[in-house]
């Protein structure tokens, strides 16, 4: 497994915005959108391709088509916030759902809801959700993934803690991991610092 941090200008002034707690949630979703879009192109450029032959309006030439489906599975709720900007850039991807909610007292995660497309097996599967902060969520969404024959999986956040990247190196050494951002620490009610404060709630305005 890769754990790739994105250091890119254009990123980090997205972020900054974001971050900050004055920050509308329009505003908020708009920047989340641009982010998604910037980092499609990193977290999309090991994709396998295949040849195909088709003709150009001059002659027939060898082009190259991606080979396998991919499948966008956003944590609900925050995780949905990804999904307009990678789809702008992957129009044909499916989008498979899972409802993930913190319990706030034990940090653990709980699955309320799951719908994934048939063709996991088959897939690049790339899961979206803003925050990876004791990894809980993400490597429960994961498990539950590799449960149903996904096998060539991505995790995609925006912001990580160093105790959600472990986890996820740890329980899950083949899933490729990329951030925007990796932060400082959780503090003791396991919220990232500094990030950017509930996404879900940020995102839909339920503060
Ligand atoms: C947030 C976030 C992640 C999770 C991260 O969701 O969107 O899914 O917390 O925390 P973890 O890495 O410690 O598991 P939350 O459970 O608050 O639900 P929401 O998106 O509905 O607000
Ligand atoms: N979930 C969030 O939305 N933010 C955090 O900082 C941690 C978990």
């Amino acid at each position: 497994m890769a754990t790739t941090i994105i250091d890119h200008p254009l990123i980090n002034h997205k972020l900054t915005i974001m971050r900050d707690k004055n920050t509308k949630s329009n505003i908020f979703k708009q920047n989340l959108d641009e982010i998604a879009m910037l980092m499609v192109y990193e977290v999309t450029k090991d994709l396998e391709v295949e040849d195909i032959e088709i003709e150009t309006p001059i002659c027939p030439t060898v082009g190259k088509q991606l080979k396998k489906p991919v499948v966008l599975v956003p944590i609900l709720r925050a995780g949905i916030g990804l999904v307009d900007g990678f789809r702008q850039i992957i129009p044909t991807a499916k989008v498979g759902h899972i409802g993930m909610s913190r319990n706030e007292e034990t940090l653990k995660p709980e699955e309320y809801y799951a719908k994934f497309p048939k063709d996991l097996p088959d897939a690049t599967v790339i899961v979206v959700d803003p925050m990876l902060a004791t990894g809980g969520s993400a490597s429960a969404t994961i498990d539950c993934l590799k449960k149903r024959g996904a096998k060539d999986i991505k995790l995609v956040c925006l912001v990580g803690a160093p105790e959600g990247v472990s986890l996820i190196e740890k329980e899950h050494p083949d899933v490729d991991l990329t951030l925007a951002a990796l932060d400082a620490k959780l503090n003791d009610k396991g919220y990232i610092v500094p990030g950017l404060g509930d996404a879900g709630d940020r995102l839909f305005g339920t503060e």
